[in-house]
């Protein structure tokens, strides 16, 4: 049976099902360094995962609008994230680093979708956390954003079939540099004010 490369997809095998498994070890990581640099057990540590989020989020929102076709370009939650933000008394951090891959080819502008849109998964389980810890209290137009899940549920059409080598090569390397930007921000959490 052919094997997959960490680029390349196995014959057949969907695109969704081939980034998964390139990305997961990275995903695993960047979960571990969230909760080590805020976590959301306190108003204060929520604070900080919002200030985090935006900060890493905002780079990527504007590659996105600058470089991928409009059916791949996630809604933007940057607002929603200063919304939560100002509930809670708190600005708008600055951007972190600059997001870059180079000049992008086929499928890096897929790939760099459905590490945002995806994260809509993992946002639902943790607003349901923060709606407990917080009894109800913390703002989340950002964790519990219905346009996110709507803009993910359209993009598993797209991804959840096989696609060509070219393309799910790309999308796995720009999938892999949204993690590594991400988690750039989540080990340099002094870079981003509280
Ligand atoms: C902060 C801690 C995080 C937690 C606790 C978390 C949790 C989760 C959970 C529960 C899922 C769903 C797994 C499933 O249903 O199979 C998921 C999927 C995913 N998350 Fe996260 N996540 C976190 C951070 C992030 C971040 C920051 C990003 C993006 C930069 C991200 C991107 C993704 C992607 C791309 C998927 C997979 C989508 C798919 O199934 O195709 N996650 N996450």
């Amino acid at each position: 049976m052919a094997r997959a490369t960490t680029a390349g997809a196995a014959p057949g095998e969907s695109l969704r099902t081939h980034l998964r498994a390139a990305t997961m070890a990275a995903h695993d990581l960047l979960d571990h360094a969230m909760q080590a640099a805020s976590g959301w057990q306190t108003r204060d540590d929520y604070a900080r995962f919002l200030s985090l989020q935006h900060a890493a989020r905002a780079p990527l929102e504007s590659w996105l609008a600058a470089h991928a076709p409009a059916g791949l370009v996630p809604p933007p939650q940057t607002g929603l994230i200063a919304q939560d933000l100002g509930q809670l008394g708190l600005a708008v951090p600055p951007p972190a680093q600059l997001f870059t891959i180079g000049r992008p080819g086929p499928g890096a502008a897929l790939g760099i979708a459905w590490v945002l849109a995806g994260s809509a998964l993992g946002n639902k389980a943790i607003a349901k956390q923060v709606a407990r810890i917080g009894s109800g209290a913390w703002p989340t137009a950002f964790l519990g954003d219905d346009r996110a899940m709507a803009f993910w549920q359209d993009l598993r059409a797209r991804i959840e079939r096989p696609a060509a080598a070219a393309e799910a090569e790309g999308a796995t390397h720009a999938a892999e540099a949204v993690f590594a930007h991400f988690l750039g921000v989540a080990e340099a959490p002094e870079s981003v004010p509280a």
